[in-house]
């Protein structure tokens, strides 16, 4: 269970110590609270396995400071039971990873955490949470380094792949790819009007599961049909929203995903025989359907056909988070 302090948040001005424990003055810490806001993102977004991801308007905001001793973590909202305690809370870790690099850990961590992203539903809640630690440990250190390549490598080799935390850390639609220099990213803007409809089950599955149902190898056309989707995907979500349909088909991963997550399979059928173009967010189970604004079948479509299922999906109409993780100085209250 997260620890829950019993009073108000030490407001004490603190002593920066080195990474060996060393006294290195009182200069450096800042007294104050910062903030990070980390949208929720889809990947894979059908035939863009492990490559594409898309940021949601629905966000964590993760409030830290430096204390002058210890840990204290309060969790509100999603994951208030089930995220890690301690140490092993994946913010404080990614904390911890970024203030290695940075040049030495803090005297003590204090975190406030409100989260809206559902966990090992799809929505990259890990993503969020580490790019969320990342960028607060930054913050947090006056000095700065930790450039934009660096960030997104340390949040790939925390997430084991990129392309929830790119999409997290950079908004809009983002293709992420490894070269032998690390992880890459590059952004594009969807075309306006593009209304995500996220459809979330009533239970999780975690990634690790979701990842054991694909395959070693598959068949040669399938990866060249596949190629060519993805390739139809980028055109349909930034120039012709008309393609997404035939731009969503995937060969690589959700057919073999639909015998661990029928339900989810069973409405992605359901919404593309309504000519909704859908598919299973990230490893599932939640259902990502790609609809646009004013043009029909449109994201009001969405409700009924999950209603008539016989699941309970909890179905929410969002919008693209263009931006990308912000950071501010401050608490969350007093951004608000
Ligand atoms: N905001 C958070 N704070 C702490 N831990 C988190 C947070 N979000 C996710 N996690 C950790 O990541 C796990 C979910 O990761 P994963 O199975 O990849 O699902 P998802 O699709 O939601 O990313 C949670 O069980 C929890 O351990
Ligand atoms: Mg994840």
């Amino acid at each position: 269970m997260p620890q829950r302090p019993s009073s108000g948040w030490p407001e004490a001005a603190v002593t920066r110590q080195g990474g060996d424990g060393r006294a290195a003055g009182t200069a450096g810490w800042p007294d104050g609270a910062v903030t990070v806001r980390v949208p929720a993102t889809s990947a894979n977004l059908g035939p863009g396995f492990d490559a594409l991801g898309l940021a949601l308007s629905l966000h964590d905001v993760v409030e830290a400071r430096v204390i002058p001793a210890g840990l204290t973590i309060e969790v509100s909202g999603a994951g208030e039971d089930t995220a890690g305690a301690g140490e092993g809370h994946l913010v404080v870790r990614a904390m911890r990873a970024a203030f290695a690099v940075l040049g030495g850990q803090p005297p003590g961590i204090g975190l406030r955490c409100a989260n809206a992203i559902p966990h090992g539903y799809g929505l990259g809640s890990s993503a969020g949470a580490i790019v969320a630690g990342l960028l607060a440990a930054r913050a947090l250190c006056a000095d700065g380094g930790l450039g934009s390549d660096g960030l997104l490598q340390l949040a790939t080799e925390m997430e084991g792949h990129p392309d929830n935390v790119a999409a997290c850390l950079a908004g809009g639609l983002t293709i992420a790819w490894m070269s032998p220099a690390g992880a890459r990213c590059a952004r594009l803007a969807p075309v306006a009007g593009l209304t995500p409809v996220l459809c979330v089950p009533p239970m999780p599955l975690s990634t690790a599961r979701a990842r054991q149902a694909l395959p070693a190898a598959v068949p040669h056309a399938d990866a060249a049909a596949n190629a060519a989707r993805a390739a139809l995907l980028i055109a349909a979500l930034t120039v012709d929203p008309a393609l997404l349909m035939a731009g969503t088909e995937d060969f690589l991963h959700q057919p073999y995903r639909a015998a661990v997550m029928p339900a989810t399979a069973d409405l992605v059928s359901r919404l593309r025989a309504s000519g909704i173009p859908a598919v299973v967010s990230g490893a599932g189970p939640s259902v990502l359907a790609l609809t646009v604004a004013g043009t029909h079948p449109g994201p009001g479509a969405v409700r009924p056909i999950a209603a008539g299922t016989g699941t309970a999906w909890q179905v929410q109409v969002l919008d693209v988070d263009r931006v990308g993780a912000t950071v501010g100085v401050g608490s969350a209250a007093r951004q608000a």
